[in-house]
């Protein structure tokens, strides 16, 4: 597969369970070492680099399974991800001052205490975009799986990922299964089959595509 994002754009990237999304989301952010090809950001080839070093480059991802530090508090899980993207060393009030910006915009407490264990599954997924954002990124991967969420919870993580690239100015690629909502706040999407590119182009060119449709979509989506 092979597939570009331009700066500013929200690229949504869909396709089938297994068909390689998330495979694609590691071996960008360099969590699986790529085995062969090229990953370049900001011209710059980065495909094999570790984590960390891809990440200071201005590159976060989200995990699809959320898994935030238990033992923490919510304030805390973040202040870790802003000291994790930092370039040089950063004071532990610097950090948690950080970390108490990026909750107040996906609108999670930000007190000393608040715990993980009161997030529901959509608090989970703000924790997950509030600890990539800490770090700084110009390029999110956001996996996001909004299953499982009601419709004004998912209508909120769409307005929430605008925000980002809005007030942020944070380029996003957005996975997500719920072709309604995401359909309605990117610019363009690529479709992957079998970790193949099957179609790319503006929502509604890929929403009528024949070999999208049989592969992934089902049927033609409707698009306000
Ligand atoms: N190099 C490879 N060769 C063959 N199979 C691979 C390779 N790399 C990954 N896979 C497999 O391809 C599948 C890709 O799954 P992945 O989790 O990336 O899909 P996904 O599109 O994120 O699905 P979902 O929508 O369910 O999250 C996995 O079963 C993985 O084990
Ligand atoms: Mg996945």
């Amino acid at each position: 597969m092979s597939f570009e994002v331009r700066e500013g754009e929200i690229l949504g990237l869909i396709g089938p369970n297994g068909s390689g999304k998330t495979t694609a989301f590691n071996c960008i952010s360099g969590a699986l070492a790529p085995s062969g090809g090229s990953v370049r950001f900001n011209g710059e080839e980065i495909g094999g680099r570790t984590p960390d070093a891809i990440c200071h480059r201005g590159l976060a991802r989200t995990f699809q399974i959320p898994r935030p530090f238990r033992k923490l508090s919510i304030l805390e899980n973040v202040a870790v991800a802003a000291h994790f993207g930092a370039t040089t060393r950063v004071g532990e009030s610097a950090a948690r001052a950080r970390a108490r910006e990026i909750l107040a915009l996906v609108g999670l407490p930000a007190t000393d205490d608040a715990s993980t264990t009161t997030l529901g599954a959509g608090g989970l997924k703000k924790l997950e975009l509030a600890r990539a954002l800490a770090t700084a990124p110009k390029l999110l991967l956001a996996d996001e799986s909004l299953g499982g969420l009601d419709s004004s919870e998912m209508a909120g993580a769409a307005e929430l990922l605008r925000r980002i690239r809005g007030e942020l100015g944070v380029t996003i690629v957005w996975v997500e299964h719920i072709m309604a909502t995401l359909m309605r706040v990117v610019d363009r999407v690529v479709v992957l089959d079998h970790g193949e590119k099957i179609a790319e182009g503006k929502p509604r060119e890929v929403a009528e595509d024949p070999r999208v449709i049989e592969a992934y979509l089902g049927e033609k989506v409707v698009l306000a």
